[in-house]
């Protein structure tokens, strides 16, 4: 078996097949193919892709999305892994444990500390280091019960169009928020032109002194029925209430309004007397929670971090595996190999795999979960450093668009 790195024009022919077989409808018509393969091209243009070849013929491939993530307050460029797939004649013989720490190990290379997906099956990638975030939850509400907003007088504008015509706008605003929000995710400009050529839906924005604070962009199902959202952004709370005021505004067209929100959100507080229901369905494959990895604890120094000063042994990874000593002291990640002493005073010591590294860099483990989970071993005195170095934050992954 032979991997290679192939180019956009190649996709078509060497990818494409095994990725539509895996995630699209098929078979499907000669023009559907056409139609496939120029958007792989024209979409996928700055991606990288991996392929293992046996005998001439594709077995296996992976890609790498070049994506952008904040990670506890600063921006790093992150590896989105897509389109993972095994011709079905080829699975179970290692294609793909061959392949995918290959393409990590060159995003790394390339400059990515980082990288997150959007796992079939947890299991699967917490073989190769990936840990769970927060399912972002979808809240649903009738727009009745927004009808004390209509008579609000909120200091600013709604707009409202397709989101082909204000494409830009929203991208600008996502940037924003990448710069302010641990775990918000951004795709690369080559892949959000999906969204701007290919989705249909509508886009609401507010703004007030002419500075955007809340975006959504949304369809209706039909009459009577539902106002779909993606993501409710927003900067804060007065971003939300021009929106909600939007929504009460649909009353005699749609039953119900569903948006999904930052994992920190509480609709409890958006309105007095507001009926909702919250809810974050993980199911596999089709619904799953967004998982990451750290490719790089070097590369991570100078992450905005709280005091601390421990020894990890990182274990069972071809990437970071190795003895690293973390000092949060100045409030910015200190990341230094060592041997086997480290000068100075005892400094307490854990053993962690990868996904339970990436689980306390991303906040969403508290070492003492570790263990349970077998995800390393973190003595007492340990712990208490690697609490304090990183503080438990919830990540909100929003990389739809
Ligand atoms: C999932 C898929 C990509 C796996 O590819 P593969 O080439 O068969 O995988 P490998 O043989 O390299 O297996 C890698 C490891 O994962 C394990 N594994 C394989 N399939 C698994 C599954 N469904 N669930 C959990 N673990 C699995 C293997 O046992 C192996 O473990 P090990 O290396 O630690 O011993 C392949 O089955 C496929 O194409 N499925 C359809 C598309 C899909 O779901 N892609 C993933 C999208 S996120």
């Amino acid at each position: 078996m032979q991997i290679r790195r192939v180019s956009a024009e190649e996709r078509p022919v060497t990818n494409l097949p095994l990725s539509a077989y895996a995630f699209f409808p098929s078979p499907v018509p000669s023009e559907t193919l056409a139609t496939q393969a120029r958007d792989h091209v024209s979409y996928g243009a700055g991606n990288v892709t991996l392929i293992a070849e046996e005998a001439g013929r594709t077995v296996a491939t992976v890609t790498a999305i070049p994506m952008r993530q904040n990670v506890r307050g600063r921006v790093y460029p992150m590896a989105g892994i897509a389109s993972v797939s095994t011709h079905p004649l080829a699975r179970r013989q290692g294609h793909i444990r061959a392949l995918l720490p290959r393409l990590l190990g060159e995003l790394r290379d390339d400059g990515h500390p980082i990288s997150a997906l959007y796992p079939f099956r947890s299991s699967f990638y917490q073989r190769f280091g990936y840990i769970g975030l927060p399912k972002p939850p979808t809240v649903s509400f009738s727009p009745a019960d927004l009808a004390p907003l209509l008579r609000a007088d909120l200091p600013g504008e709604i707009g409202w169009e397709h989101i082909r015509d204000g494409f830009d706008g929203y991208r600008g605003f996502v940037d924003h928020l990448l710069s302010r929000r641990h775990g918000f995710g951004r795709l690369p400009d080559h892949h959000a032109a999906r969204l701007r050529d290919k989705v249909d839906r509508w886009l609401v924005t507010a703004r007030v002194d002419g500075e955007l604070v809340g975006a959504l962009t949304y369809r209706i199902s039909d009459h009577g029925a539902d106002l779909i959202g993606d993501d409710l952004l927003t900067t804060g709370p007065l971003g939300r209430a021009l929106l909600l005021q939007f929504f009460a505004r649909h009353v005699d067209q749609v039953a119900r309004v569903s948006v999904t929100v930052d994992p920190d959100e509480a609709p409890e507080q958006w309105l007095t007397d507001l009926t909702f229901v919250s809810e974050s369905r993980v199911a596999f494959p089709m619904s799953a929670a967004p998982m990451a990895r750290v490719l790089s604890i070097e590369a991570l120094a100078g992450m905005p971090v709280g005091p601390g000063r421990v020894t990890v042994t990182v274990v069972d990874d071809p990437l970071i595996a190795g003895e690293y000593l973390l000092d949060g002291a100045s409030g910015e990640l200190g990341v230094s190999r060592v041997g086997a002493t480290v000068p100075g005073a005892r400094v307490p010591a854990a053993t962690l795999t990868v996904p339970g590294l990436s689980g306390l860099v991303y906040g969403v483990l508290d070492p003492a979960e570790l263990a349970l989970r077998g995800l390393g071993t973190v003595p007492d005195d340990a712990a208490g450093e690697l609490r304090g170095i990183f503080p438990h934050r919830r990540p909100y992954l929003m990389a739809q668009f």
